[in-house]
């Protein structure tokens, strides 16, 4: 058995490549990267093609993530039933992606998997300074342990 998760955000070009390379590296230390297929999408398009923003590599290159090789790509419905996880960074990215059709697996907000959730969404760093792109990594961190805890649990 297998199991199948996508992160999506507003551009794919800091949340959800972040969780995607930050939520692999703890699949490939577990030995799972076998059995949980991992990837990233933007509910926009303007990004398309585009690697992740520069200061979102930055910030994740200082903790050993390596976000360069990743290149954003927009969701679309056929990702609603492909996947059996679509983790929302923030409620309006989840507002569209309800919007975009049924989804066959779990459709839900990432921040959820957190064990004590400090905030509900992941804040957009896009429009803010240096701090923002730490603060996605901190709660990337801690959601991606829980979340493979969860799945963990789901592979048996
Ligand atoms: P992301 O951040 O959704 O975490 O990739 C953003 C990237 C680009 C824009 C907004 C948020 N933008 O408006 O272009």
């Amino acid at each position: 058995m297998s199991v199948s998760v996508l992160f999506v955000c507003l551009g794919n070009i800091c949340r959800s490549p972040t969780a995607e390379a930050v939520f692999r590296g703890r699949v490939q230390a577990a030995g799972l990267e076998d059995r949980i297929r991992i990837d990233s999408a933007g509910t926009g398009d303007w990004h398309i093609g585009k690697a992740p923003d520069t200061r979102m590599q930055r910030a994740a290159a200082r903790r050993g993530y390596d976000l360069a090789p990743l290149r954003a790509r927009q969701v679309t419905a056929a990702d609603l039933s492909a996947f059996d996880y679509v983790l929302a960074m923030d409620n309006a990215n989840l507002n569209d992606l309800r919007a975009l059709g049924d989804a066959s697996g779990h459709l839900g907000l990432f921040m959820d998997f957190h064990p004590q959730p400090p905030v509900r969404e992941v804040p957009d760093p896009y429009y803010g300074g240096e701090a923002g792109f730490d603060e996605v990594l901190d709660l990337v961190e801690t959601t991606s342990d829980a979340l493979l805890d969860a799945l963990r649990a789901r592979l048996g």
